[in-house]
């Protein structure tokens, strides 16, 4: 049985991975506006990726006998100034789940709760990749200086972005 504070820092982190997807797909929607066509789709597979960061998370309260309680999420930003300023915003935002996560893992070894470390560390690893993947197209948008031509070549190869759900 999970015990309550960590059903209630579980639960604050579903409503946080519900918010990334918000927020990326709002990030999607404003390079649709621009024609940034290519990276509204790999802001779209970005959204769909955090659904699943929420929904595993989800699954295991369940699975410790928990309860899911699923509050309002807040409204993401609407507008950007860049591509440039999107990716800062998207890496700060990642840095800032990273720090989320560790402090589950923190409050999972106060409560010598060791199911909930153990499913922590799937999130660790995944924000390892997260912050590598947002840092890497952000030194791209930043190579290219806002160079038009540079930001259409970079649009194009995000667009093949494709996610797949890991199998359960
Ligand atoms: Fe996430
Ligand atoms: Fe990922």
């Amino acid at each position: 049985m999970l015990n309550v504070k960590l059903q209630d820092a579980l639960n604050k982190q579903i409503n946080a991975e519900f918010f990334s997807a918000y927020m990326y797909l709002s990030m999607s929607a404003h390079f649709s506006a621009v024609n940034l066509n290519g990276m509204a789709g790999w802001m779209r597979e970005q959204a769909r990726e955090e659904l699943t960061h929420a929904t595993k998370m989800y699954d295991y309260v369940h699975a410790r006998g928990g309860t899911v309680t699923l509050t309002t999420i807040e409204a993401p930003q609407q507008k950007w100034n860049s591509p440039l300023d999107v990716f800062q915003h998207a890496y700060g935002h990642e840095q800032q789940v990273t720090a989320m996560i560790n402090n589950l893992v923190d409050l999972a070894i106060a409560e010598k709760d060791h199911a909930s470390h153990n499913m922590l560390q799937w999130y660790i690893s995944e924000q390892v990749e997260e912050e590598e993947t947002f840092s890497e197209v952000l030194e791209k948008i930043r190579m290219v200086n806002n160079d038009a031509s540079g930001l259409l070549m970079i649009n194009k190869e995000m667009a093949l972005r494709q996610f797949t759900p890991p199998a359960k």
